[in-house]
């Protein structure tokens, strides 16, 4: 749309971009992103006292069973002594049978070894049905082994120093509720990470709406007066009053406005790729760049790619990066300083890495976990989201990564980005 150059209003409004840039919306997004954050740690505590609390519980039931089961054989093997020593009692005998029916009943696996060392008696000790005499030795031998080193034998003192013993282990029930807090652990925590992954996945998905909403409205809102200017230019040209060199300065900004707009606009949209030939568009970016920012600021380009070295590039979204990070670079070094941009594709990686390293203030390993978060800054005037984007931009859309490389308090930072190498043919 272009409106009439000949009505010019000269309203100042205050701008989306303006309105993004007041400082109260810069709080609200780190305090919603601490928000969330403080909910995170909160839910990871509760999840922690829970489990804690289940394990010390199910431990103290463990132990009180172990106890009431060790007293069970301990009255059974004080049974088969009083048997073994008395004369016959029809009345022991049906005792026996009830202290028999309980250890039974608790599924205590139980074996008597009389005293010539002879397993007389097993109860719930299960045997193959098919089992020959020599297999079921067999399996009580094996069976007495682990007992051995579960528990201590109760000696049965059968008179005249004669002792027989018995052999014990815990009963199934117990031996499962040994194991139950482990598998109760290991349940909350998947259920926890479950949790934690549906928790960030719907947390992404809203900020992305909230990314791509508002991208899209500020390239929206941008696109009237972008258009209202250029017939401004038109205008100022067509007048030969004016000075030509104007209009000509005025329409470099306009085509600049426009390339920011483009970028606003391509957020959320599935940007076109092509295959580029990287270093020759870092170079002229930086000769760009270069052109633009202080004259104490010194680049340099370190180019290890051959030319014919391509990669798939949104060229607007990737520039908008390398602007990005120079951007803090100059930023960091307080406007002077030098930043060096070096770009290899080490063989074997099928990767191409661009280092972007300046002599700035670095940052301390703090900071340095933090500036991909949406809304850190350190800076007066920071919305603390060049980074977010630029990872989001080299992540998602260039199947890349973005990370700092290394940074030194006082020396300077690396920010390195990897994009995934077009293979050259021989
Ligand atoms: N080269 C660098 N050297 C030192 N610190 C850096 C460098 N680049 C980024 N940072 C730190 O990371 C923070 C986040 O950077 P980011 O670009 O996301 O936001 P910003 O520059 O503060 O604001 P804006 O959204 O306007 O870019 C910065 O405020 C700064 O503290
Ligand atoms: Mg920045």
């Amino acid at each position: 749309m272009i409106t009439d150059p000949k009505k010019p209003k000269p309203k100042f409004r205050l701008h989306p971009v303006a309105l993004l840039n007041s400082s109260r919306l810069r709080r609200s997004l780190a305090d919603t992103y601490d928000q969330r954050n403080f909910l995170k740690y909160m839910t990871a505590v509760i999840l922690l006292i829970l489990s804690i609390g289940s394990l010390f519980y199910t431990n103290d039931l463990v132990d009180k069973l172990e106890e009431r089961e060790e007293r069970e054989v301990i009255l059974y093997a004080e049974l088969v002594r009083t048997i073994t020593t008395s004369s016959i009692n029809e009345n022991i005998t049906v005792l026996l049978q009830v202290i028999q029916d309980a250890v039974s009943f608790y599924q205590i696996p139980v074996i008597y070894v009389d005293d010539n060392n002879l397993a007389s008696q097993t109860i719930n000790i299960d045997f193959p049905p098919t089992a020959s005499l020599r297999e079921r030795e067999q399996i009580i031998d094996e069976k007495l082994e682990l007992m051995k080193q579960e528990h201590p034998p109760i000696p049965v003192e059968i008179g005249k120093g004669r002792a027989g013993y018995i052999y014990y282990s815990n009963s199934f029930l117990l031996t499962q509720l040994r194991y139950y807090p482990f598998i109760q652990l290991s349940v909350m925590l998947l259920i926890g990470y479950l949790a934690y992954l549906a928790f960030s996945s719907a947390r992404k998905a809203e900020q992305n709406r909230v990314w791509v909403g508002l991208a899209k409205e500020t390239a929206h809102q941008l696109g009237t007066p972008l258009s209202s200017l250029m017939a401004w230019v038109e205008y100022f040209r067509s007048d030969p009053n004016i000075d030509p060199s104007i209009a000509e300065e005025i329409e470099k900004d306009v085509i600049r406005l426009e390339m920011i707009t483009t970028r606003f606009s391509n957020i959320g949209s599935v940007p076109i790729m092509q295959e580029e030939p990287v270093a020759e568009i870092v170079s002229n970016f930086v000769s760009y760049l270069q052109r633009r920012v202080s004259s104490k600021v010194k680049f340099t380009v370190d180019n290890q790619l051959v030319p014919e070295q391509t990669a798939s590039l949104n060229k607007n979204l990737f520039e908008w990066v390398v602007e990005n990070i120079c951007k803090n670079a100059v930023d960091a070094m307080g406007g002077i300083g030098e930043i060096n941009v070096t770009l290899q594709a080490p063989p074997l990686t099928n990767q191409i890495r661009i280092d972007i390293s300046d002599t700035g203030k670095g940052m301390t390993k703090v900071n340095m976990s933090k500036i991909f978060d949406p809304g850190f800054s350190t800076k007066k005037r920071g919305w603390g989201l060049g980074l977010t984007l630029a990872k989001r931009i080299i992540e998602n859309y260039h199947s890349g990564k973005l990370f700092v490389k290394s940074s030194e308090i006082g020396k300077g930072t690396t920010f390195r980005i990897v994009l995934p190498a077009k293979v050259i043919e021989d």
